[in-house]
């Protein structure tokens, strides 16, 4: 099949929805490309680049004309008249909130898939374009910032005096918001978040902020925030208005999908900042999370305060923002070509191919059902034991057999010591001891520190595999046997071991 990249019709935009590193691996899933004539050029992809990487340079009707057309948004009516029927669009649609968009893609007889609707768990983190355009733009609104701050980052001690480290309050720790606080750390501010959902706390902390608590705590079952009531709202602006007027700068990110952003910084929080602070309003796009924003402009206010409302931040790394877009891109793409033939297959059993299928062939297929994210919380363990009680006839199997598989362990364990050579009692004893010490803190250790724990579980594994190639050699068949699958098993974890962390490591090399 062939894939047609346009020139993006939006005046202004500067990004293009593949890149030659992606066209390279849309031609190696067996698909032809043909990209627009200067398609790339804001992006610094020229033509000679995308023709290197196998695609071939057509004109804007060639495009629109291919099998598939993938662009960054809705292309609007004059470009899908030219797409051809049977032909499949992939691009951000917001099906959403244009109802209109969605019927006039279905009487044009296409497939129309919104790479912006891919339902946000762990699987499909991959194909996600709105964390990948959010990710640069929670990076651009720190460099903004930086740009305006009168002052530098980092806190230093030179010859002339001391230099006090700036304090960037960030507001929303979604994804936008995770990536400038770990663009602000790195750059040496004090970093200070707040989200409504308190399990992100973890993730700030592991950004280098410091979660700031608020007293509304949200359960999310879907990775988004739900509305606040009045009263909810006013204890959090307290928390902002105190928090703003001790920082620097202030990031806003809060989004509450399908409405209006919230409204975080009031003008009086704004009146009580610091002249020569800066807000930087991501939600700018959706009203403002900021009273005073004014949606694509930077202004600053009587008591000097900047406030940056820009709307195009990601478009702001246009080469990156391509080459992130077109990698969801070909993410999809590996997903939707199972055979690496070119052919796109849109299996509607897929919980990611039917979240993003607007039409399929011109039929209305939005909105999709809903899907269970994997971020969602586990049910409440006085659920769970309210199930137990409700539930009698299921109470006597478990309160029997769990005592008695005990006493059977426990019988055979003393078996097994008793009937054992004299000398290797003792051995048994430090075995016992070691499992229940080992069970204990392997349990105990934080997620983020087991790949250090493999590490400690390598130099474990590399004893065994010295005490079984010692026994090895023994003439009894089932001492073989048991050295054997000792060797082999630890083996698999120091070798398993060395592949994780030498994959890790490759992560932080920066070519
Ligand atoms: P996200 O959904 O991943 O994160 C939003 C976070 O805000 C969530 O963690 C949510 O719990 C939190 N939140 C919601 N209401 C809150 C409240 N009242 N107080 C505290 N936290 C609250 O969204 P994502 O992808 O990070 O996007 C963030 C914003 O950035 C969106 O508004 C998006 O439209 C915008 N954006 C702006 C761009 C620009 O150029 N201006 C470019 C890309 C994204």
């Amino acid at each position: 099949m062939l894939i047609g990249v346009p020139k993006e019709p939006r005046e202004g935009e500067s990004l293009v929805a593949a890149t030659p590193d992606t066209v390279g691996k849309l031609i190696k899933l067996g698909y032809e490309v043909c990209v627009q004539a200067g398609a790339g050029v804001e992006a610094s992809y020229p033509d000679e680049l995308f023709r290197e990487a196998g695609a071939r340079i057509v004109t804007a009707e060639e495009v629109w004309g291919a099998d598939i057309v993938t662009c960054l948004d809705s292309p609007g009516s004059a470009y899908i008249s030219q797409l051809k029927q049977g032909a499949t669009l992939i691009s951000r649609l917001n099906p959403g909130a244009h109802p209109e968009l969605v019927e006039e893609l279905s009487q044009a007889g296409i497939s129309a898939l919104a790479m912006d609707a891919v339902p946000r768990i762990s699987r499909a983190q991959s194909m996600d374009v709105r964390s990948s355009m959010a990710n640069i733009a929670g990076y651009r609104a720190v460099i903004e910032a930086a740009n305006s701050f009168g002052r530098v980052f980092t806190g230093q001690v030179t010859a002339a005096g001391k230099v006090p480290p700036a304090t960037i309050y960030v507001i929303g720790a979604g994804v936008a918001g995770l990536a400038a606080i770990g663009t602000a750390n790195s750059m040496g501010a004090i970093v200070k978040a707040t989200d409504v959902r308190p399990e992100v706390a973890e993730q700030v902390e592991s950004m280098g902020g410091q979660f700031v608590e608020i007293p509304v705590k949200q359960e999310s079952s879907d990775g988004y925030a739900k509305a606040m009531t009045a009263d909810q709202e006013k204890l959090a602006l307290e928390v902002y208005t105190r928090e703003a007027a001790a920082s620097d700068i202030v990031i806003t990110t809060a989004l509450i999908p399908g409405r209006p952003a919230p409204l975080l910084i009031t003008k009086e929080a704004v009146a009580a900042m610091k002249p020569g602070s800066i807000i930087v309003d991501l939600g700018a796009s959706n009203g403002g999370n900021c009273e005073l924003t004014q949606p694509g402009e930077v202004i600053t206010t009587e008591n000097g305060v900047t406030i940056i409302g820009y709307l195009d931040l990601s478009r702001r790394l246009p080469g990156q923002a391509s080459q992130l877009f077109g990698q969801n891109i070909v993410n999809f793409f590996k997903l939707t070509t199972p055979e690496k033939n070119g052919q796109l297959v849109l299996n509607m059993d897929d919980e990611v191919v039917r979240g993003v299928t607007v039409t399929l062939a011109g039929q209305i297929m939005w909105p999709p059902p809903p899907v269970k994210v994997s971020a969602a919380p586990a049910p409440a363990p006085a659920a769970k034991a309210n199930d137990e009680v409700a539930s009698p006839e299921k109470a006597p199997a478990t309160s029997w057999r769990t005592p008695l598989a005990k006493l059977a362990a426990a019988a055979l364990a003393m078996w097994l010591i008793l009937s054992a050579p004299s000398g290797t009692q003792g051995h048994f004893f430090v075995f016992t001891l070691a499992v229940i010490v080992g069970f204990y803190v392997i349990t105990s250790v934080t997620h983020s520190l087991h790949t250090p724990l493999m590490s400690v579980t390598n130099a474990i594994s590399g004893i065994i595999v010295v005490g079984a190639l010692l026994q090895i050699s023994s003439d009894s068949l089932a001492i073989w046997v048991m050295a054997f699958i000792a060797t082999v098993v630890a083996a698999i974890n120091i070798f398993g071991g060395f592949t994780v962390t030498h994959r890790m490591l490759k992560m932080f090399q920066r070519s």
